[in-house]
């Protein structure tokens, strides 16, 4: 198979979609790859290690798009790319599509076959491809998070892990899966007070089980939330609801019951956000301020960090994106019941009933 590997073009997207070894792993199972000129520098790749591990290099990402019959990236196409897909042309990355009813539109007018990484899903019913992203925004949300309640960048003016004589600050998170459990221990390790809540008891009690004692667990309701949002310092959103939109958690008019500077880090927001007030950030202007809360929602958070982010995406989409070139996407998607489950629109069908919910739309488009 021909496989493309595009330069993310994505505001403050540095991450690639695969790494010269990924490259090198193709080339052995003699496909071609065509990747774009400096695709990885963000990265820490340069042409000539990827021509060294046996790709070709492409001067434009329109070559790129024209000439391959899977395009392997990170995120979602944007406008831009929408009239670079082709019919047919396997497009295997993140999309998030619940989340852009544009993006889907534009997906199904250009009848390509959009398996995206984050319905993957293993016989845990785990993503295992959206997990190392997960792993690494739940760790960088702490870190934004203690930035930003700093008080010249808007906060509270509170040190998460405080000082001998002064308790430490307090950081609420919502979801204990992947993005929050990262989130506690990183907070935890900080020395902050850490409160986590789930609906979901199963991680509630493993969470319990693994967690130090400042690390404790409360079920997730409205009655809870709307309690424990008083006290907090920082939020941090890390809900899921697979392939749908994530839910309002924190509506607006729960800002004002907040004290003033405290900072939400909605995780969440590429699934459109658990906060009501939740709208996409990017990296170069990452806040805004609502009734004196400040909201921080970037929603490719692992971009900046993408010489650890590319690598850890990487040591996991390359198994499925070989298997899609070895067998072509029909038979690799019946012969891997987790690859078909990151299927969702098919040569201009939506096959993801959870897209379709997301948009009220009342039956499969043909
Ligand atoms: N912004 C970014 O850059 C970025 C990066 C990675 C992941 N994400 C997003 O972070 C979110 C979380 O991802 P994850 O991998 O941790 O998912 P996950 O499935 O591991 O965890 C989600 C958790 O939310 C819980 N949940 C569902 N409804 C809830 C409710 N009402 N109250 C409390 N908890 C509830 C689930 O039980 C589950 O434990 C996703 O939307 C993901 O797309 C964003």
């Amino acid at each position: 198979m021909i496989v493309g590997i595009p330069k993310e073009i994505k505001n403050n997207e540095s991450r690639v979609g695969m790494t010269p070894a990924g490259v090198f792993e193709m080339v052995k199972n003699n496909h071609k790859v065509y990747v774009q000129s400096e695709a990885g520098e963000g990265s820490g790749f340069f042409n000539q290690d990827y021509q060294q591990a046996g790709a070709i290099i492409l001067d434009t990402i329109g070559q790129v798009y024209a000439m391959s019959e899977m395009i392997v990236k990170v995120k979602e196409p944007i406008a831009e790319e929408y009239d670079l897909i082709q019919e047919g042309q396997i497009l295997f990355t993140y999309f998030h599509f619940a989340s852009s009813e544009a993006l889907t539109k534009a997906m199904i007018k250009q009848k390509a076959v959009c398996i995206a990484y984050e319905t993957v899903e293993d016989e845990e019913g785990t993503l295992p491809l959206l997990t190392p992203m997960s792993e690494v925004a739940g760790r960088m949300a702490i870190q934004q998070g203690a930035k930003y309640l700093e008080k010249p960048a808007k906060g509270r003016g509170v040190l998460l892990g405080g000082v001998p004589g002064v308790a430490p600050g307090k950081v609420l998170v919502l979801g204990a899966g992947v993005v929050g459990v990262q989130a506690a221990k990183m907070a935890a390790g900080l020395g902050a007070h850490v409160t986590i809540m789930d609906i979901n008891m199963k991680r509630l009690r493993y969470v319990n089980d693994v967690m130090p004692p400042h690390v404790v667990t409360e079920f997730s309701n409205e009655f809870n939330i709307r309690r424990l949002i008083k006290t907090h310092d920082l939020i941090i959103g890390g809900v899921l609801l697979k392939g749908a939109k994530a839910p309002n958690l924190i509506t607006r008019d729960m800002l004002k019951e907040m004290r003033p500077g405290t900072v939400i880090v909605d995780v969440a927001v590429d699934q459109g956000g658990c906060v009501e007030t939740t709208r996409p950030t990017t990296h170069e202007d990452p806040i805004y301020i609502i009734d004196d809360v400040v909201h921080y929602s970037v929603a490719n958070m692992p971009g900046a960090v993408p010489y650890t982010s590319t690598m850890a995406l990487t040591n996991v989409t390359l198994s499925y994106a070989l298997k899609l070139a070895n067998l072509g996407w029909e038979a690799a998607c019946e012969k891997d019941a987790s690859l078909k489950k990151g299927l969702n629109i098919v040569k201009g069908e939506v096959v993801y009933q959870e897209i379709i919910e997301a948009f009220g739309w009342e039956e499969v488009i043909a």
